[in-house]
């Protein structure tokens, strides 16, 4: 998952290639029916602390929130307490099927290749997910908001630490980087290109 990490986000090289999005999505799919058991009132803690402290300090403009990478919709709820609306955007299909139709509206789709329109987005939520910068650059607005959390801290899987974010990431930004409990988060305010 390390390798595809770095090679989603253009740190490594390689890219996301048919090959590698099928084995993942191959991955995840026979990953979907056990997934609840990766969740736990700790881990929904941290979510909500990035969105307590990081989303608060930042702010977030007016509109959509879209969460890529959202599996079985553990965190559909807090997104919706805090955003309202959210769309939660997943490659597969067994994730989204074990997902509840509410509060969240549920898209199969590639991170890579977002179903959503130029500037259209307020905020993009990465939670234990794919990080695809010119594509999250591209769907944000100009003062978007990214919320980036690793459950586990650095022994997450698909982990990026915020100084590899921040490289990754066309353009300019400022947020707030923390940790709560075994997790880190990263929430980031576009400022310029
Ligand atoms: C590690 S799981 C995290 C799920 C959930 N966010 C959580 O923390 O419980 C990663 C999720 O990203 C999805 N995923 C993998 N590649 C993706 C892609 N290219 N586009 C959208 N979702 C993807 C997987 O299917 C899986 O549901």
């Amino acid at each position: 998952m390390r390798v595809a990490t770095r090679r989603a986000a253009g740190l490594d090289e390689g890219g996301w290639k048919g090959e590698l999005r099928d084995e993942v999505r191959a991955y995840f799919d026979a990953m979907a029916e056990g997934w609840h058991t990766r969740t736990s009132p700790q881990r929904s803690a941290i979510v909500s602390d990035a969105l307590a402290r990081g989303v608060e300090a930042t702010g977030v403009p007016a509109g959509l929130v879209v969460e890529v990478g959202s599996g079985i919709g553990t965190y559909s709820p807090l997104l919706s307490e805090r955003f309202g609306a959210v769309v939660a955007i997943d490659l597969s299909l067994a994730m989204l099927r074990l997902a509840p139709t509410k509060p969240a509206f549920r898209v199969q789709a590639d991170g890579s290749r977002l179903p959503l329109r130029d500037a259209s987005t307020a905020a993009i939520v990465l939670i234990n997910a794919f990080l695809f910068p010119a594509e999250v650059a591209r769907v944000l607005a100009p003062d978007g908001v990214i919320v980036w959390v690793n459950s586990s801290g650095e022994c997450t899987p698909i982990y990026l630490s915020s100084a590899d974010l921040l490289a990754a990431l066309p353009g300019k930004w400022t947020g707030t980087a923390s940790q709560a409990g075994a997790g880190h988060w990263c929430v980031l305010r576009r400022t310029g290109v």
